[in-house]
């Protein structure tokens, strides 16, 4: 490379960006370098963010034909930055022509589409870069969030189904990504294949207690022959009203040719059995059960129990039979010697999730450390809500990548000055952690941090415990006791976060004023708290069930979903069904049934910030498009910090915060 060149270069890579341009212009009059240079030219333009020099350089360079590869990308990228969609298209379709397989120019095309609203193209730019490297998380996250977009009758007829199965298939095989967040997309596609769709037909008309009948076999073989939607089935609750229908069906039918025709067994995968075993146990056995199915359970159950008693080992379609009563009660509740047959093979992980697990929370139950006493008359009962039905049980979480507070604190609130400690090593309190999937993801997210979180409930504790465990986390302490008692210790915390609590405290003021008290100099608060305005469906079926007057034990929260789950298609009640926890029991008591709940406002939220003396850092968005378009109604507010401005933004869009308010704040200077 020409010795001129090299020197500009290496000017641009030590930061001299102005001696930089002027030995690139310099080199224009040389046809052996000015490619070169326009491309440096503009490229130092484009980091200042004067687009319009940029884009001169490389349109002087295109005039004389000296335009590669990367100046159109170059172009593409200028264009784009001044959301000029279409001239940024050509640029990148520019760059396409050149080299058909350029990751990074599908990727931009697939990005403008979406911007655009042409979703489907987008979904196609985004299959073919991802089909050219299949590890690049990035690509994987905008194809998954697109999908998020598109109409599935739209999709089959485009053929882009195949594509998309593979590389949500191949997703499955990428532990950081965070597949739980698209369950639904993913339950979407995979219930909108042509043999789902046929099954869904043939089971709707299916008369129940009555057989198989031959017609339909085949179409039920095909389901359980999904290996996608086996997958699917293990790896967390399918939050879908026409697909827990589906289930339900199908569950029905496995059953009956397990009583009734078990040879027909050899033609289903033992692995669905299995899968829809995993399901219904994440569910904690929500769907509903008919007595005709309790009949056939009982007759099935006790011929296993006898063929386990006798010693000989059960055959496979024994084993099938097997699975398929743990999709109706779990294994522990009523195997009292464990077969053989569930030490290895397929029905292994049964053992694990359904015998074992439960055997090792039940152990560590007994180890669990003591904070405090629960004396609180609320908190009593919220404990003893959550003893009953510990929530969330949730099944996996993606490892996030390590960061410090301060890091993410920057990410949300750049205009945000994070104290210095919040960059290093600091200590975080999680009160009301729960089962612990908040206190194990920041445990894992924050390594040089000493994490403690404390709870009411022993048994969510204890839940907690495995799955840290299971994590390899030692940076979690978990502790049992009340938050309302944290006024009476020393310990001081520079985090404290605490999401979905304060809510179900008889005062959350109070208990807001226990965890400020442990908040150490210069700390800060991440608070979560259900919105009025999101819950108010939710508020109505609740006042709905407390008509009834119903104690929530399994069974009427059982039917208490079915009846909505079956409500006719215009019944308000039906807006639960959007929500995730409507989908197993403890998530349904937790969200119909729960003991004390409050809600707040953005003036609730206002007024208690200012009786504590806190101050508002900002609010953590669930969704991007809320930022975007309270900063189009509310130019004046960039940092968007605005009580006032946030409550008539809600008011507009009531469900903005229908996964709470979430905010950090800290004590006023
Ligand atoms: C809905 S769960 C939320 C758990 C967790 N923060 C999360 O986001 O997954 C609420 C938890 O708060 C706990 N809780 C409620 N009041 C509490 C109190 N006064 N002291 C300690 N924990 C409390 C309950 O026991 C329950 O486990």
């Amino acid at each position: 490379m020409n010795t001129d060149l090299l020197l500009a270069q290496k000017f641009y890579e030590g930061g001299d960006d102005i001696a930089a341009q002027e030995k690139c212009l310099a080199l224009l009059d040389n046809n052996e370098t000015a490619s070169e240079a326009y491309l440096l030219l503009s490229q130092i333009s484009f980091e200042r963010e004067d687009y319009d020099t940029s884009l001169r350089y490389l349109s002087e360079a295109e005039e004389k034909n000296l335009a590669t590869l990367k100046h159109h990308y170059l172009a593409g990228l200028n264009h784009y930055a001044c959301n000029d969609f279409p001239k940024a298209k050509s640029a990148f379709e520019a760059v396409l022509t050149i080299d058909p397989k350029h990751r990074d120019g599908l990727r931009n095309l697939g990005v403008i589409s979406k911007k655009e609203g042409s979703t489907l193209e987008a979904v196609s730019h985004f299959c073919d870069a991802l089909t050219l490297d299949s590890s690049d998380e990035l690509i994987r996250r905008n194809l998954f969030d697109v999908l998020k977009a598109i109409r599935w009758e739209d999709v089959r007829v485009k053929e882009l189904s195949e594509p998309i199965r593979r590389h949500v298939e191949a997703s499955l095989n990428f532990p950081e990504f965070d597949m739980t967040r698209y369950i639904p997309v993913v339950a979407t596609l995979v219930f909108s294949s042509d043999h789902i769709l046929l099954a869904n037909k043939v089971l709707g008309s299916s008369p129940i207690g009555e057989g198989v009948g031959s017609s339909y076999r085949s179409c039920i073989v095909d389901v359980c022959r999904d290996a996608l939607l086996q997958e699917l089935l293990r790896l967390n609750i399918l939050p879908l009203p026409e697909i827990e229908v589906f289930l339900t069906g199908l569950r029905r039918v496995l059953l009956e040719i397990s009583v009734n025709e078990r040879d027909f067994l050899t033609h289903i995968p033992i692995q669905f059995c299995v899968s829809m075993a995993h399901q219904a146990y994440l569910t904690e056995y929500a769907y509903e059960t008919r007595e005709s199915e309790l009949t056939l359970l009982k007759s099935m159950q006790d011929e296993l129990s006898a063929k386990i008693k006798d010693g000989n080992p059960l055959k496979l379609l024994d084993r099938a039979a097997l699975a398929i009563s743990a999709a109706y009660i779990s294994l522990d509740e009523w195997i009292d010697i464990v077969p053989d047959a569930l030490n290895d093979g397929p029905l292994s992980s049964l053992f694990e999730t359904q015998i074992h697990d439960k055997r090792v929370e039940a152990r560590l139950l007994g180890e669990i450390e003591v904070h405090s006493p629960v004396t609180d008359k609320t908190s009593i009962k919220v404990r003893k809500q959550y003893e009953e039905n510990p929530f969330p049980r949730w099944a996996r979480i993606a490892r996030p990548p390590s960061s410090t507070i301060g890091e993410i604190l920057q990410m949300l609130f750049p205009y945000f000055q994070a104290p210095a400690k919040l960059f290093g090593t600091c200590s975080i309190l999680i009160p009301g952690c729960g089962t612990g999937q908040q206190p194990i993801q920041e445990a894992l997210r924050y390594p040089a941090c000493q994490l403690t979180a404390i709870d009411l409930s022993a048994r969510s504790l204890a839940f907690a415990m495995r799955r840290s465990d299971e994590y390899g986390i030692s940076n979690l302490r978990l502790l049992h006791g009340d938050i309302l008692n944290l006024g009476e210790c020393d310990d001081q915390y520079d985090v404290i976060s605490c999401t979905g609590v304060l809510h179900h405290m008889a005062d959350p003021v109070a208990g807001w004023r226990a965890l400020l008290s442990r908040l150490s100099p210069g700390g800060v608060m991440k608070i979560g708290v259900y919105s009025e305005l999101a819950r108010r469906h939710v508020a109505e079926v609740r006042q709905w069930i407390a008509q009834q007057n119903l104690t929530p034990t399994e069974e009427t929260i059982r039917e208490t979903r079915h009846l909505i789950l079956n409500a006719p298609p215009e019944d308000a009640k039906r807006n639960v069904l959007s929500i995730v926890d409507f989908y197993s029991i403890s998530g349904a008591r937790d969200l119909l049934f729960h003991v004390q709940e409050n809600t707040f406002s953005f003036p609730n939220i206002s007024g208690a910030m200012d009786t504590l003396g806190l101050e508002f850092i900002g609010l953590q968005l669930s969704r991007p498009e809320i930022g975007e378009t309270y900063k189009r109604m509310f130019p004046g507010d960039p940092n968007m910090t605005n009580f006032h401005n946030w409550h008539d933004f809600e008011k507009l869009y009531p469900d903005s915060f229908s996964s709470m308010y979430q905010f950090w704040c800290r004590r006023s200077e």
